[in-house]
């Protein structure tokens, strides 16, 4: 079969990666997909058990890092894009091992934009490298505003320095080389397949397990939540009408303070699992707040909604009974996900916060 487009994903076993690469396989069957990934603890194939057996979906182990590998992958399958989402994504885990994140976010990032100008030499009708990143890149905002896209960028997290340094590398390859870049800088998502690091699924975990819920500082810091699958239908639209050497900010106009969802959380578990009301919220545990805390993100997406039509399709309500309800009946790829060296990372990470 002759592809129309021929895509490398990386980072497509991940949460939002793998989001993406279902609604890429799925409709657009002419597309051919290479899911690229090195499958760190983040990464799993079992989120993608039901597209698998698709004619059009490839996985290539590898290590965006290895600058030979992903070459190889390039001479074989002569990519005319690349959707790039894979990193590391855990703010928590960046203050514990920073140079993890300069190596995959910053180095990884930049060896893929070489191999892309290298491999397309000047010649690039109908290429384009798109970049996903984040909303943190902006740092942090006061009880009021909204990020746009002019807003400067401040990180303050080794995650979102790392963001922050591989935006700028996509946007100087626009400058300098004419590379074809587009980028978007999303809030925090939730849905399912999200790994139980993060705050949605670690709290719905641990309200089922009835493990403590830490809650950092005095959960008044605020996050703008969006539905994953929003944010994919975001990717597709960018990928296929944004303009070149522009980003555009991708947010759900739903901003939580973390305690208020913590809440809503154990509200909506409780009437699932037939637990009395408020039984769930006594797990409650507030605990040591995490250094350089942004207190809070807040995104205007009006240029997408303006330019290219999109807007979120879900409401946050709807959005969460839809992810409690994937948690609850996919008990087998949570202990998949949490045995061994999640216990270790828990354990790490939270025995310090709780002394
Ligand atoms: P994730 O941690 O769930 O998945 C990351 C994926 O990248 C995993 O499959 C992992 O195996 C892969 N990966 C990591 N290092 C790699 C390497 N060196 N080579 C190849 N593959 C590697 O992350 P996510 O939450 O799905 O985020 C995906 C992208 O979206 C990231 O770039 C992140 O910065 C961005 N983003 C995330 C959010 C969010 O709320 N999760 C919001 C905005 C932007
Ligand atoms: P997180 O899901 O790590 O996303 P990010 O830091 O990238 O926004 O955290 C979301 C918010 O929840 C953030 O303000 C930190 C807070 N948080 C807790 O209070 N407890 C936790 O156990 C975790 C993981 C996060």
């Amino acid at each position: 079969m002759s592809y129309s487009r021929k895509i490398m994903i990386t980072g497509g076993a991940g949460f939002i990666g793998s989001h993406v690469v279902r609604l890429f396989v799925k409709k657009y069957p002419d597309y051919l997909i290479v899911n690229t990934d090195a499958l760190t603890y983040a990464g799993n194939l079992e989120n993608l058990k039901d597209v698998e057996h698709l004619p059009n979906y490839k996985f290539e182990k590898a290590d965006i890092t290895d600058e030979k590998r992903i070459d190889d992958l390039f001479q074989q399958y002569a990519f005319d894009a690349v959707i790039h989402l894979a990193a590391e994504s855990h703010v928590d885990r960046s203050i514990m091992d920073p140079l993890s994140f300069v190596k995959t976010n910053v180095l990884g990032t930049a060896i893929l934009l070489n191999i892309c100008k290298n491999a397309w030499k000047g010649n690039y009708a109908n290429k384009l490298f798109y970049h996903v990143s984040t909303d943190e890149v902006y740092g942090t905002l006061g009880e009021t505003g909204f990020f746009t896209e002019e807003t400067p960028y401040d990180p303050h997290s080794p995650y979102s320095a790392s963001k922050a340094a591989s935006d700028h590398f996509v946007m100087a390859y626009f400058d300098t080389y004419g590379l074809p870049v587009v980028m978007s800088n999303c809030s925090n998502n939730y849905g399912s397949h999200h790994f139980p690091e993060k705050l949605i699924p670690l709290m719905i975990n641990n309200i089922k397990n009835r493990k403590p819920l830490p809650v950092y500082g005095k959960g008044e810091n605020v996050r703008d939540w969006l539905y994953v699958e929003d944010h994919a239908r975001a990717i597709d639209v960018i990928f296929h009408k944004g303009k070149l050497g522009e980003s555009y900010n991708v947010g759900g106009f739903n901003e939580w303070k973390n305690i208020d969802l913590v809440n809503l959380l154990c509200k909506i578990m409780d009437q699932k699992l037939g637990r009395k009301e408020g039984d769930s919220a006594s797990l409650i545990q507030y605990v040591t707040d995490r250094p350089g805390h942004d207190l809070r993100y807040a995104i205007d997406a009006t240029k997408l909604k303006n330019v290219l039509g999109w807007e979120p399709s879900l409401q946050f309500e709807e959005g969460l009974n839809k992810t409690v309800d994937w948690y609850l009946q996919n008990e087998e790829w949570i202990k998949h996900v949490t045995s061994g060296n999640y216990q270790n990372y828990y354990q790490e990470q939270y025995q310090a916060r709780t002394n």
